[in-house]
């Protein structure tokens, strides 16, 4: 049987109360899979736009096998291009991040223009027809702060998403905010896995010292179901939806990404060790109210969000193998916030820095006892683990009908 029957199978018969078969997060056929039907159609989070503030600025990424630059052009816009020559198709850009006047490749000095196009071949000016040879566009979007591109032929439509996500992020203006810091890590685990546990927050208690000391971790905050019966999560979305904030929990109906507001613990304001801001100037200014809780936002199956009212924090989730995730976490600040007076980078990034480095070691032994031949998949917590199923079963879906299978119900639907 080859890796698309053997894949449907799996999913035909799998149990939707119970965790994925060994396959799904070993198999290297069925990594492929993941990426050639989720990673090479959707659309993913690349970066931010205060990332690349100036024409000719730049940064690159790696999806799967296709590397990628995002910059923005003599016009102001933000494109994305693949980032393989047209000449005999060397990387153009190896450095993660830059400025540039053009794109020159280091191999024989083609050199683009910043929207692609050719502009010069050296000593072969007379021989080729520059308008046909010019770097292959990728299609890119922006929304409230958030780049988010897609390598596919025909992109899925980005509207849902940016109708969304524009309502819920616009007034804590990020596309005017500066990253104060950014760490990347290499989890050693599928990237279902990282997923799985952002979850939820059935292993917080056990886990998250730090974060703990300002995240709730009740079922209603990280679940599906529970979250509308919440009175306390009510009268904060009441208040907060009165003073412009959107904040009431919205799934999508392809169940791809939610937008909610919820409260932090007490009179927390911030993840910091105090529960005090760690920013003394407040992300937007527009918002200078601290008690907004945190909006959470996620887009699968490549970003996370939180944005409280002194700070965000990005999390970009891009697989790297079968067994291997990496996961950059950017923290957003106000853009004239400066360092060592309104805030430290410690202060700012000690709670997910620790988070980040607790779900790596949760992560890595979750994948470690998969691949044992005894693993068999066992039973989600039916009221702390419905934020797992219901990502699990969009993934189910997704790949059901990526794969031209029988279309599977939606077993949750809020
Ligand atoms: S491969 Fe880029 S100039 Fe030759
Ligand atoms: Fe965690």
């Amino acid at each position: 049987m080859n890796a698309k029957d053997a894949m449907l199978a799996e999913l035909k018969a799998r149990n939707p109360s119970r965790s994925l078969g060994q396959k799904f997060y070993t198999d290297p056929d069925f990594y492929r899979l993941d990426l050639e039907t989720i990673f090479y159609r959707d659309w993913l989070f690349a970066g931010h736009d205060c990332e690349i503030p100036a024409p000719g600025d730049y940064f690159t990424m790696q999806i799967g096998d296709y590397p990628i630059i995002v910059l923005r052009g003599a016009d102001g816009s933000i494109r994305a291009l693949h980032n393989s020559c047209r000449h005999r198709g060397s990387r153009i850009c190896a450095a993660p991040k830059g400025a540039v006047k053009r794109l020159v490749c280091p191999y024989h000095q083609w050199t683009y223009d910043l929207a692609g196009g050719l502009i010069r071949t050296r000593h072969m000016d007379a021989a080729i027809d520059k308008t046909q040879f010019g770097l292959k566009p990728v299609h890119c979007e922006s929304v409230g702060g958030y780049i988010f591109v897609c390598v596919a032929p025909v992109a899925p439509s980005f509207e849902p998403f940016r109708a969304q996500a524009e309502r819920y992020l616009s007034p804590h203006k990020i596309a005017e905010a500066k990253i104060a810091f950014e760490s990347t890590i290499v989890e050693n685990g599928n990237w279902k896995l990282v997923w799985e546990n952002n979850r939820e927050c059935y292993h917080c208690a056990g886990n998250h010292p730090e974060l703990c000391r300002t995240f709730p971790e009740k079922p209603t905050i990280s679940g599906i179901d529970g979250v509308v019966g919440d009175q306390e999560i009510k009268t904060h979305w009441n208040r907060w939806e009165a003073a412009g904030l959107p904040s009431v929990f919205l799934l999508s109906d392809s169940g791809q990404f939610r937008t909610s507001r919820v409260p932090l613990l007490d009179e927390a304001v911030s993840y910091t060790m105090t529960g005090r801001a760690a920013v003394a100037r407040p992300l937007s200014d527009s918002v200078t109210e601290p008690r907004i809780g945190t909006l959470l936002l996620f887009h699968y199956p490549s970003i996370w969000n939180h944005v409280l009212c002194d700070h965000a924090v990005s999390f970009q989730v891009l697989p790297l193998g079968p067994m291997q995730t990496q996961v950059r976490t950017k923290w957003l600040v106000h853009k004239e916030a400066v360092e060592g007076k309104d805030y430290t980078v410690e202060e700012l990034t000690r709670v997910w820095l620790a988070t980040n480095d607790q779900d790596r070691r949760v992560v890595e032994e979750n994948q470690i006892g998969i691949r044992s031949p005894a693993y068999e998949p066992g039973p989600y917590a039916p009221e702390h683990e419905d934020g797992v199923r219901q990502f699990v079963d969009w993934y189910c879906r997704t790949m059901q009908r990526g794969l031209g299978g029988a279309q599977a119900t939606m077993s949750r639907v809020a």
